[in-house]
């Protein structure tokens, strides 16, 4: 099934490196982040899901729980663990799922078969509280992902359910954000008490405002 943004990330349930578990009941009412990797015990692999555990406190103050997916079994997820606390000197306690049926990676589109017929690509899809999808990100088996960027990304996801703003190229949090285009300068002017630079009447800047 393919996914698109805006649609209802399907629920399942897993086996995973921590025990079973059912998709919304772990994420309760957190943001999610669930992404795959191609297979255990590879090189880009191990430091990408090493990264992701040394964000562990950056995730958790974002409200997001993370899970990671490959089609290895879960024998092999518990053996693998200990070498990528080892090499990457963290301690990973996020679930890893055991899809070695297939079956979340068939929900979610993460074996794309023209990449590898077997393995799941670099697939990373962020599900806001509403369940909604936010964003779907997916590199080749090649390139490891930018964990940073992910953070940015979710930073602005947050922000921008909020608040009638968008954020502009290479956007950091603090950092100046775009008035949207449904709003006219007169209203931005009375909502966004921190003041609207306006640019061009289509481009408007204002301070963060939850800031
Ligand atoms: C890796 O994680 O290092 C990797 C996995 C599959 C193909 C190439 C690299």
């Amino acid at each position: 099934m393919s996914l698109r943004l805006g649609d209802i990330a399907p629920n399942f349930k897993a086996k995973t490196s921590i025990g079973e578990i059912d998709f919304y009941e772990y994420l309760g009412s957190s943001w999610g982040i669930l992404f795959s990797h191609p297979a255990d015990f590879t090189p880009v692999c191990t430091t990408e899901l090493g990264k992701t555990a040394a964000l562990k406190d950056e995730f958790a103050k974002r409200n997001v729980k993370v899970l990671a997916l490959s089609v290895d079994t879960l024998e092999s997820h518990k053996s693998w663990i200990p070498d990528i606390n080892e090499t990457q000197h963290v301690a990973v306690d996020f679930p890893i799922i055991a899809d070695d049926d297939r079956k979340v990676s068939s929900l979610f589109d993460f074996i794309h078969p023209n990449a590898s017929a077997t393995a799941t690509v670099r697939s990373l899809v962020v599900i806001g509280p509403d369940k909604a999808v936010k964003l779907i990100i997916t590199y080749p088996a090649s390139t490891g992902r930018n964990f940073l960027e992910v953070l940015r990304v979710v930073d602005s996801l947050q922000l921008t359910a909020n608040y009638s703003v968008a954020t502009p190229v290479d956007w950091k949090e603090g950092e100046d954000v775009i008035v949207v285009p449904s709003i006219s300068t007169e209203d931005a002017i009375k909502k966004f008490p921190k003041g609207v630079k306006v640019v061009k009447p289509y481009l408007r800047y204002t301070p963060q405002p939850n800031k």
